[in-house]
This record gives structure tokens, sequence and C-alpha cells, in this order.
């Protein structure tokens, strides 16, 4: 087998974004359009990436991936960048593919096939708008040259058939055509793509679908690339079984991991690493981030961040996990209930109007309407400790730090600010004081009472 070395283009610096952050990192459905091209490249060949504008931005975001780094110090073109390998591959005998680092929808099926073809070969696409790209032209089955938009007459602009920036070449004899290249172009830069008036035998492969050679220029394609990244991801987990109600408003980033049988609602988006077990049901209207959603648990309406959820526990309607939430198996989190940093026992039910932070709740607990943690005393935050089988009442606030002892009970409205021994019950709050006859009966009140 001949040896491949996986070449990605990322040193541009995307200016038509209109944003300070290189182009090759903005996000979209969950990686950077860097790292989609990167995943597409997965398991080819040893990567190299030409950076240039931004390159220790660039660098530092893909400090745990084994990439072989190469600068590009002025950014004179796609030719000018493949130049930057003319040393380091000085002795290279294999082939290069090359991908364009602003590509996020390239397969790696494409990739493949691209590696495996014969001769030189190019994606390329047959676009209903092909303004932008290079046009393609060939003689026979051959590419004869691919002419930039800006270097194209009026007849050659409406040729449809475009380069897909991504390529194989067998190196030894692409590099003394690189070596070559000029700039003599309306852009003054060395086009890679000029390379191919002087190369025999280059074949275009067809994408089979076309927008999988979209580069992502501006953020109007950014937009337009993370629709149709969600459109192929919702396929993917309809055909495994997943059940989407409504594609059009859900949205799943390609690091979701989803178990057959779980059912999607409008409105609902998935993000980062997330986990859904099967039988779970999320939304109508929910956000689920970094999170792990146990079998069979529901989540209505609801935020859920960093969290872990257990199996069969309802969330929500309108409920909010932040970080460091890990709620056990049938557990109930009502309407308005926040909670933050907090383990909860298995079923331990909160059902409405709480906050919950820095807390250890045990099992079977149950927090009443509008129970508090006040964890924060404006410097540090301090731990509430509710064991099992705690009953609190409804607006009880706990004054942190504070244990609550096993089977205890808070009366309501009870301000608890220090610890609270096993099965005891206990009353903070002030007495009711009566005072009859405090205010006289007006008049009117008396003509009222009358009828
Ligand atoms: C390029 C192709 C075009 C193709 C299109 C597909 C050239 C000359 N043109 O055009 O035929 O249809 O991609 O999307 O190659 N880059 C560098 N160093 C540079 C310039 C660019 O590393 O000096 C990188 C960019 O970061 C980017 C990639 O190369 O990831 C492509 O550059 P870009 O300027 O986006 O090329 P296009 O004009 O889109
Ligand atoms: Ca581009």
């Amino acid at each position: 087998m001949t040896e491949v070395r996986v070449v990605i283009l990322a040193a541009g610096k995307g200016t038509r974004m209109r944003s300070p952050r290189p182009k090759v990192l903005h996000r979209v459905m969950g990686r950077t359009l860097l790292g989609h091209v990167l995943a597409a490249c997965q398991g080819i060949g040893p990567v190299t990436v030409i950076v240039g504008h931004g390159a220790e931005e660039v660098q530092a975001h893909f400090s745990q991936e084994p990439i072989t780094w190469v600068l590009q110090r002025e950014q004179k073109g796609t030719g000018h960048a493949l130049q930057q390998l003319l040393t380091p591959l000085r002795d290279f005998q294999g082939r290069v593919l090359v991908v364009n680092g602003d590509a996020p929808l390239v397969t790696p099926y494409t990739l493949q096939r691209l590696v495996q073809a014969q001769t030189a070969a190019l994606l390329a696409a047959t676009v209903p708008d092909p303004t932008g790209y290079g046009r393609v032209f060939c003689s026979g089955p051959y590419v004869r040259a691919i002419v930039e938009e800006k270097e194209c007459t009026p007849a050659e602009r409406a040729h449809s058939f475009i380069n897909g920036g991504a390529y194989c070449f067998d190196w030894p004899t692409l590099a003394p055509l690189l070596q070559g290249l000029g700039a003599a172009n309306s852009q003054g830069e060395y086009y890679l793509t000029d390379v191919f008036q002087h190369l025999e035998r280059v074949v275009a492969l067809e994408a089979s679908d076309w927008r999988e050679v979209w580069g992502v220029n501006n953020r109007a394609e950014l937009s337009r690339a993370g629709q149709a990244l969600n459109q192929r991801i919702l396929e993917h987990w309809l055909l495994a079984g997943v059940e989407v109600i409504d594609p059009v408003t859900t949205t799943i980033e390609v690091t979701v991991d989803l178990a057959p049988e779980v059912v999607i609602e409008p409105g609902s988006h998935l993000r980062g690493n997330t986990t859904v077990a099967a039988g779970a049901v999320i939304g109508p209207g929910s956000l689920i981030e970094n999170s792990a959603i146990g079998a069979g648990s529901e989540i209505l309406y609801s935020v859920v961040r960093n969290s872990v959820v257990g199996e069969r526990v309802t969330v929500g309607p309108y409920a909010h996990l932040r970080a460091g939430t890990v709620i056990a198996d049938c557990c109930r989190i009502g309407n308005f209930v926040e909670i933050k940093n907090t383990q909860i026992g298995a079923r331990t039910n909160a059902a409405h109007l709480s906050y919950l932070g820095d807390s250890t709740v045990g099992a079977r607990v149950n927090i009443a309407a509008g129970t508090i943690t006040a964890n924060y005393d404006g410097m540090h935050k301090h731990p509430t400790i509710l064991k099992d089988d705690v009953k609190t009442g409804v607006n009880c606030t706990f004054v942190a730090p504070v244990t609550v002892g096993e089977g205890a009970t808070i009366a309501a409205g009870s301000v608890i600010n220090e610890d609270v021994p096993p099965h005891s019950l206990a009353i903070a709050r002030a007495r009711q004081v009566v005072k009859e006859g405090w205010k006289p009966r007006s008049p009117q009140e008396e003509c009222a009472h009358e009828d």
C-alpha cells in the first residue's frame, strides 16, 4: 500500500467571516470547522495542518490531537500553503490527501474514494449556484484545468461543475509543479488549482450529495452548513431507531449519542457530550448540553447542562439543572426548580419552586415548594446536607453549612441555620401573635355584612 499523508489547509484569515476568530475555529453543530475536517480524515494517515492566521489559537484548540503543524507565515494562497511542505516532505514518496479546512460537510467515505483512486483525483460537484468556486473543466474523463471565479470569463462563470477543495496527489509528481507556480492572476495569489493545467490523468470524483463540497467563507454559509449537517445527523438517528417528531425545530450536535427508542419532541436541542438512554423523552422545548439522561426519563421544557440524570426521572416543566447536578433514579424535579452542584438520591421529589445549590440530598427526601439553600455568604459557597427521608416544609431556607439528619422533618417557613438531629422536627420561625380587635370594623364593612 502506498503511504498516505493528510494535509489540511487552515492558514487563511477568513476575512469574509468578519470575526477576530480564525475561520477554522468557528463552530457548527458541536465542532469547529477544522474539527469536522479532522474527524472526516480520521484513520487515513498522519495529519499535517497548515496554519498561519491565528496559528497559536488554532494549535492550542487541538493540543490533544496528534497533528504536525506547519506554519505559513504569510497567506499567499492555497498553492503557497502547500509549498510550505516542500522541505518537510522532501523525501516523501507517497500520496497526499489535501483538504480545505473550511469544508465541514466532507465525509470519510468521499475522502476514502479520493485516496483509493488509481490516479490523482479531486472532489467535484455540479451545484445549482457555482459562485465563488473554482470551475472544473475536463477533456474526456480527465481534468484539464480549474479556473477560479475571479479569473473566469462570463462563459466560464456559467459552468456549474466545481472544485470541492479536496484532492489526492502523488507527492513526487506534485512537488515540482508547486515549485513552478506563479501568482500572475487577479488576486496575486499562488493558486493550488493552477497545478491541474500541468497534471495528466486527474479524475474528478463527483460527490454523491453536492452539499458535501460546501466551503464556509461567511456566516451565511456557516449557518447553511449547520442546517445541512443537522439534517444529516437527524437522518442518521432516525435510521438508528430514534423518534424525532419535528426535524425542522430539532438540533442534535454531532457529538451526541442516542439509544434506540429515544423520543425527541419539537423544539429540543442536544449539544456537546450528551448521551440519552433508551426510552427517554426529551422535550418539547428542552436544551440538553454535556449531560447524560437515563433510560425512561422525561425532560419537559427544561434546561439541563453538565449534569447526570438517572433512570425514570421526570424533569420539568421549566426546571434548570446546572453544572454538577447528579440525580439518581425515579426522582421528580418539577416546575421552577433550579439545581446546581448537587447530588440527589433515588425517589426524591422536588416538585416546585426550589433552589438547591452545593447540596447532598439523600433518598426519598421530599423537598416542599419554596425550599431554598442559602449556599453563598457573599464570599464562599457552603454545603447543605439533607439525609435520607428528610421532609422539608414549604418555604424553608437552609443557611449553609448545615446538615439535617435522617428522617427529620422541617416545619413550614423555617430558617434552618443549625444542624437538625435525625428523626426530629425542627421549627424555626417566629410564633404567631394574634391581636384581637386591633382594628375596629369600618361602617362600610358593617353595611356589607348586613345583607
Ligand atoms: C478554494 C479553491 C476553489 C474551490 C474552493 C472550494 C483555490 C485557489 N481555490 O477557493 O477552487 O472551489 O476552495 O471550497 O484553492 N488557505 C491557506 N493559506 C492561504 C490561503 C488559504 O491555508 O494562503 C486555506 C484556508 O484557510 C481555507 C482553504 O485554504 O481553509 C481554502 O482557502 P479559501 O480562501 O477559502 O479558498 P476559496 O476561495 O474558497
Ligand atoms: Ca473556501
